[in-house]
């Protein structure tokens, strides 16, 4: 086991850690957590499987997923002050902006859980993590639309429980559309963790000085907000809105291949994925069900991603540098017709990725030889030279 990042004579960082919590195999288009295949997670798991699965290894008993179920739903509610963090920005804030300033916050109100040598400390900051992130999520969508906050319904599944607080109104019995609970479930399954990218390694890092973990995750959130990482399921349904129509998609790929312009496909390429990201066939197989289902009129942004996905991936510049459709690409489709607005896409990746960070973050913390993060460099700067008192400068 080296240091945290070693820097290899290509100067390309790769992050060295030992993990037995995800795999990836980039050129096949494979992802396993704990050795189960992603398909068969996201056909057949509630999310809250997928996080105990994460966290201890193995996949859940009936009892043992009851019992994690009712730990979990015992953390869902916030300290009551912490609205006051709500309340102190401004409404069109973006909701990350929130979740990284709330997150953190917690470090301020759970004093009992910020001990990471401490297992039991450890463990019920992990839960307060995972219970609280989707009150923290529906919360700041809430503040955005200026509708009061809708409590944690303990009786609830997760996802069933995230839409129930994102989209209930005291003057009505809400009921769940089981539809859109099926798809919530399936987008964080998607999301839950994916090895050392970047946000996950940002966790790490904070994490080996010992930082306490709310500080990390919210280091975590931080990292995923921009566009190349968690923030490009956003960007995606801006684009896609953008080109409007299908007949403008040669010129946002000629675009793309235009080294002296910024724009880039988003939902396009992968730092790891050099094949189809197999989360992405999945979303796209799943959106054609959720559009129908829930009958929305927004078919029309699939068509132009499933035209752009044809048109780049019979073209030579995207064929040469295996640039494939990645998770983003679809995600943002299925959410904007389930009702979420574009500036809560990346929230919800980081609700779901908490569950990752936080397995990750555990199996750093708890290997007994990790020691704390020291990226290096290469000196390219001036060598030695000569002090001139500012007089003569
Ligand atoms: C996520 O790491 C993870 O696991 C992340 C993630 C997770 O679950 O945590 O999977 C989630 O972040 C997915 C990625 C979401 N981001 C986007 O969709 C934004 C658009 N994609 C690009 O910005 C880009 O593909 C990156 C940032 C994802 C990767 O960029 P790299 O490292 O430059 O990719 P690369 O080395 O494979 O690029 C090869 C070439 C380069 O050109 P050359 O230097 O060879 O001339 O392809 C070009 C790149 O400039 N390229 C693109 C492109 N992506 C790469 N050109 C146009 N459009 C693109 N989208």
């Amino acid at each position: 086991k080296t240091g945290y990042f070693t820097y290899d004579p290509g100067f390309t960082s790769t992050a060295s850690c030992d993990s037995a919590i995800t795999y990836i195999d980039g050129e096949k288009g494979i992802l396993t957590h704990r050795g189960y295949k992603i398909e068969d997670l996201a056909e057949k798991c509630d999310f809250l499987e997928v996080a105990y699965l994460l966290l201890h290894k193995e996949l859940p008993t009936q009892k043992q997923f009851a019992d994690y179920h009712h730990e979990i739903s015992m953390h869902t509610l916030l300290h009551e002050q912490l609205i006051n963090f709500y309340k102190g920005f401004r409404r069109d804030a973006h909701p990350m902006a929130v979740m990284v300033g709330v997150v953190g916050a917690l470090s301020a109100f759970y004093h009992d859980s910020l001990d990471l040598h401490d297992p039991d400390q450890r463990e019920l900051a992990s839960t307060r993590l995972i219970a609280k992130m989707p009150s923290m999520a529906a919360m700041a969508y809430k503040y955005s639309v200026g509708q009061p906050f809708v409590y944690p319904q303990n009786n609830l599944k997760y996802a069933e429980n995230f839409l129930h607080m994102m989209f209930a109104v005291p003057s009505y019995d809400y009921q769940v559309n089981p539809v859109l609970a099926k798809a919530m479930n399936l987008i964080f399954i998607l999301h839950a963790d994916h090895e050392q990218n970047a946000s996950t390694s940002t966790v790490r890092l904070a994490s080996s000085s010992s930082a306490n973990p709310f500080a990390c995750i919210a280091a975590g959130i931080a990292s995923l907000w921009g566009p190349a990482h968690g923030g490009a399921n956003e960007a995606v349904l801006n684009m896609l809105t953008q080109i409007a129509d299908k007949s403008r998609i040669p010129e946002f790929i000629k675009r793309a291949k235009d080294k002296n312009d910024p724009f880039r496909l988003m939902g396009f390429g992968h730092r790891v994925y050099k094949n189809y990201d197999p989360r992405a066939q999945i979303l796209r197989a799943s959106c054609h069900e959720v559009i129908e289902e829930l009958s929305v009129k927004n078919e029309h942004l699939l068509e132009i991603a499933l035209e752009l996905e044809k048109i780049a991936l019979n073209d030579a510049y995207f064929v040469e540098k295996k640039l494939f459709p990645n998770v983003d690409f679809y995600s943002g489709i299925i959410l904007k017709a389930m009702g979420i607005p574009t500036t809560m896409f990346t929230v919800l990746f980081a609700l779901a990725r908490t569950a990752g960070w936080v397995a990750q973050w555990r199996e750093m913390i708890e290997d007994p030889i990790q020691k704390i993060g020291r990226p290096r460099q290469r000196y390219i700067g001036p060598v030695q030279r000569k002090f001139i008192a500012l007089e003569q400068r």
